[in-house]
C-alpha cells in the first residue's frame, strides 16, 4: 500500500528502487549518521536498506511504515522518515535528513506529517521517539511538535566504542488532538 503524505513544502513517499542513491547521498554522510545506530553506509547497505523498505511497502499486516521525504516542487529526495509499530497502538518515529536541508523546518515539517497520519489514518495511541541528548536538532522536533520529554535513558547505546545516552520524547493521541485542534471528531 502507497501512502502519500502532503505538507506545504513536501510530499512523503513510498520509496522506489531507484530511490537508492539518493539515500545513499545522506546515508554515506558520517555528520549525518553520527547519531543515528547505522551508518556510515557503503553502497551496499544504502541499496539494502531501500531493497528492504519496499519489501515492508508491501507486508499485510503492516508493522513498519517508511516514506522518502522529497521537496514538493522539484521532487528531490532530501531524506527519509517514518514510523514502526512496537506493540497494540504504539509507534517509535524516526527521521533523517541530507545535511545541506538541516535547519530549514522540514525536519519538523516531515515529523509533524508523520503524527497526523498516526493518529488519523494509522490508528495508534502513542508515538515516541529517541534521541542523543546532543542531537539537539532532533530534540526541538519533538518539542515543535508538542512531544513531552518522558526520560532520559543512560548509557542505553553503543556505538563507535562509546555508550550513550538517550532521550525519550511521546506524544498521546488525545494530546496530539488538543494541540492540533482535531478534536475525537
Ligand atoms: C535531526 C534532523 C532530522 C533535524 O532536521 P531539521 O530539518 O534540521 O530540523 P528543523 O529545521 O525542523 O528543526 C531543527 C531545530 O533545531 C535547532 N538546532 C539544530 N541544531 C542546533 C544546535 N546545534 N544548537 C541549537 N539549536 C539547534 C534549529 O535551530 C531548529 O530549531 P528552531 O526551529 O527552534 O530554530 C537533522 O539534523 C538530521 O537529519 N540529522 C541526522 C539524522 C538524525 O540525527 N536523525 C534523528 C535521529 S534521533
Amino acid at each position: 500500500m502507497d501512502l502519500l503524505l502532503e505538507t506545504p513544502r513536501l510530499i512523503l513517499r513510498a520509496f522506489a528502487p531507484e530511490d537508492w542513491r539518493a539515500v545513499h547521498e545522506y546515508a554515506s554522510d558520517p555528520e549525518v549518521t553520527r547519531y543515528m545506530p547505522w551508518g556510515p553506509n557503503d553502497e551496499a547497505a544504502s541499496k539494502h536498506f531501500v531493497a528492504t523498505v519496499i519489501v515492508k511497502q508491501q507486508q499485510d499486516p503492516r508493522t513498519d511504515y517508511d516514506w522518502a521525504i522529497t521537496l514538493r516542487e522539484q521532487g528531490t529526495l532530501i531524506g527519509g522518515c517514518g514510523i514502526y509499530r512496537q506493540g497494540f497502538g504504539v509507534g517509535e518515529m524516526g527521521y533523517c535528513l541530507h545535511r545541506s536541508y538541516w535547519n530549514q523546518g522540514y525536519g519538523t515539517e516531515a515529523a509533524k506529517a508523520l503524527l497526523e497520519w498516526a493518529f488519523t489514518a494509522g490508528g495508534f495511541h502513542r508515538i515516541y521517539a529517541r534521541c542523543d541528548p546532543r542531537n539537539i536538532g532532533s530534540a526541538r522536533i519533538m518539542e515543535k511538535n508538542g512531544m513531552r520529554k518522558e526520560g532520559h535513558l543512560r548509557e542505553c547505546s553503543f556505538k563507535d566504542g562509546e555508550w550513550a545516552d538517550s532521550l525519550l520524547y511521546a506524544i498521546l493521541e488525545s494530546e496530539w488532538r488538543g494541540l492540533s485542534g482535531k478534536g475525537n471528531e
